[in-house]
């Protein structure tokens, strides 16, 4: 997909199809008042014959028009002006761009923005565009071999501003959007994926392809073996019980000044979560596919950032494994050490995220990171706590968490801050071992956070459990590409 900005008339710009929206009562916007005059009141007379009324989300297609150089005009309904705000600009474009996919357009332009909407700068309504533009003209990379949805047809999106100064700063929201939907594209397209093709082995190639497309970007992947050596002792109990090896996959994107500390970003590749020996039930066991979306989260943060060239560095920490029950699976009592040198009693094999993410937390501490930020689809627990609009945000440091809540709030891909600390902890003591991986169920999401801070000590870290947002089940089954609009506008504003 191609953005640019024009700051021309629409009554003077050459497209294919226009998108200019009517307040309600039929009021029409600006653009599609300059549009009206050259059409000889011909939208006019359609809002008055009660063919399109301004309702939020209202259309209607007039194609082959004349006297304008646009070929097509949609008009969508807006809905109030004082309620014409940045949600409701996302849900109305996004109801034009249905109706623009329906018609032979190779491009189109927005002048929705046109219209003020009363929260937000064009900088980002033209960020939101870009992602809204590339989410929908996204395609899951399936295996039908009949019914296949068409590819969509347009190619050029392009977003109307007022004036030059608006201009600079919707071309630079432009961008940053194409930055970010390229890597929730990635994202999307790696969690997507059957659990049979994307396993921790081909997670270990996509970096290297990834690292083979961006030059700023350095990927290394630790085998088995690699890893016995650094004592991944709990990273490995995950793996035991399966025949795919298990993959620790490092990437490296070097874009600031040398020797400055780097972010670190720390995904949750469990390519297939059975639970293990602590086995799951049948349902909707197949979204267990998604469980390594965290993973594909990093993968997509670090795309999007190659993309910008954003002058920061990058380090991005993936222990990539499937968890299976099997003859040589981690049983229920098995105590195993990690790499910090802690003991950990594994009550329940399915609690598995926290025992490879400890390791590789742990791992990223030789890069001296000025932040570490782990994001998992870790608990059950956190999707009955927050459902699926805003992922469970944890971490030992106030300035890191409120940083990354604003970032998801200017990136519309919302956190909620959670609580840890030692009272939350208290039913992870074992008579074992140092820790045991699970406490009671209560507060699940929390529990599973205050083992991981364990691991985090003296690191500024947060974490986000992303199992309630990362992908959506049911008949929209499929990846949503979040937080990858989260962690890049963090990144950003770095
Ligand atoms: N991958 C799951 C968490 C999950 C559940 C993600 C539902 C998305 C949707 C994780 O490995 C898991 O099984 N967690 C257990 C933890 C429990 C055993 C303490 C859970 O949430 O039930
Ligand atoms: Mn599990
Ligand atoms: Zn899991």
């Amino acid at each position: 997909m191609e953005f640019f900005v024009t700051s021309a008339a629409p009554s003077r710009q050459r497209t294919d199809c226009a998108i200019v929206g009517i307040f309600d009562k039929g009021e029409l916007s600006a653009a599609a008042s300059e549009l009206d005059a050259k059409l000889g009141g011909q939208i006019a007379r359609l809002v008055k014959k009660g063919d399109i009324r301004g309702k939020a989300g209202d259309l209607l297609l007039l194609a082959d028009v004349s006297g304008v150089p646009c070929e097509r005009i949609v008009l969508v309904g807006l809905g109030g002006r004082t309620n014409f705000k940045r949600k409701q600009y996302r849900k109305v474009l996004s109801a034009a761009l249905a109706t623009v996919a329906k018609t032979g357009a190779r491009d189109a332009i927005s002048y929705l923005s046109l219209d003020a909407v009363s929260d937000a700068d064009s900088y980002s309504l033209a960020r939101t565009s870009a992602e809204i533009v590339g989410n929908t003209a996204y395609r899951i990379p399936d295996q039908k071999t009949a019914n296949k949805r068409p590819k969509s047809l347009l190619t050029r999106f392009g977003f109307g501003a007022a004036n030059r100064t608006d201009k600079t700063n919707a071309e630079r929201g432009l961008e940053h959007g194409r930055g970010i939907v390229a890597g929730m594209g990635l994202m999307r397209d790696l969690a997507n994926l059957a659990p049979n093709v994307c396993t921790p082995t081909y997670l270990g190639n996509a970096a290297k392809t990834l690292a083979r497309e961006h030059r700023s970007i350095r990927a290394t992947v630790l085998g088995e073996a690699e890893c016995r050596r650094l004592k991944m002792g709990s990273f490995l109990s995950v793996s035991a019980g399966s025949v795919e090896p298990p993959k620790f996959i490092v990437l490296e994107y070097k874009g600031g000044e040398k020797g400055a500390a780097p972010v670190a970003l720390v995904g949750k590749g469990v390519t297939f979560d059975t639970g293990g020996i602590s086995l799951k039930p049948p349902p909707a066991m197949d979204e267990m596919k998604f469980d390594m979306s965290g993973a594909a989260s990093v993968f997509g943060a670090f795309k999007a950032v190659a993309e910008l060239k954003l002058p920061i560095n990058l380090v991005g920490v993936i222990p990539a494994v499937e968890n299976m029950p099997d003859g040589k699976a981690t049983k229920p009592g098995d105590i195993v050490k990690s790499m910090s040198g802690l003991t950990i009693e594994i009550l329940n094999t399915d609690a598995e995220g926290r025992l490879i993410l400890c390791d590789a937390i742990t791992y990223a501490r030789r890069f001296k990171p000025a932040v570490v930020i782990d994001i998992a689809t870790l608990t059950g627990a956190c999707v009955v706590a927050l459902g699926n609009q805003r992922a469970g945000l944890f971490s030992n440091d106030d300035e890191l968490s409120v940083a990354l809540d604003q970032a998801g709030k200017r990136a519309e891909d919302l956190a909620w801050p959670m609580p840890i600390g030692e009272e939350y902890a208290e039913g992870l003591k074992s008579n074992f071992a140092d820790c045991a991986n699970v406490g009671g169920r209560e507060g699940g999401a929390i529990t599973a956070a205050c083992f991981l801070a364990k691991f985090a000590e003296g690191m500024r870290w947060a974490h986000l459990d992303i199992a309630g947002t990362a992908y959506l089940g049911g008949a929209q089954k499929s990846s949503t590409g979040r937080p990858v609009p989260l962690l890049v506008d963090y990144l950003i504003n770095k």
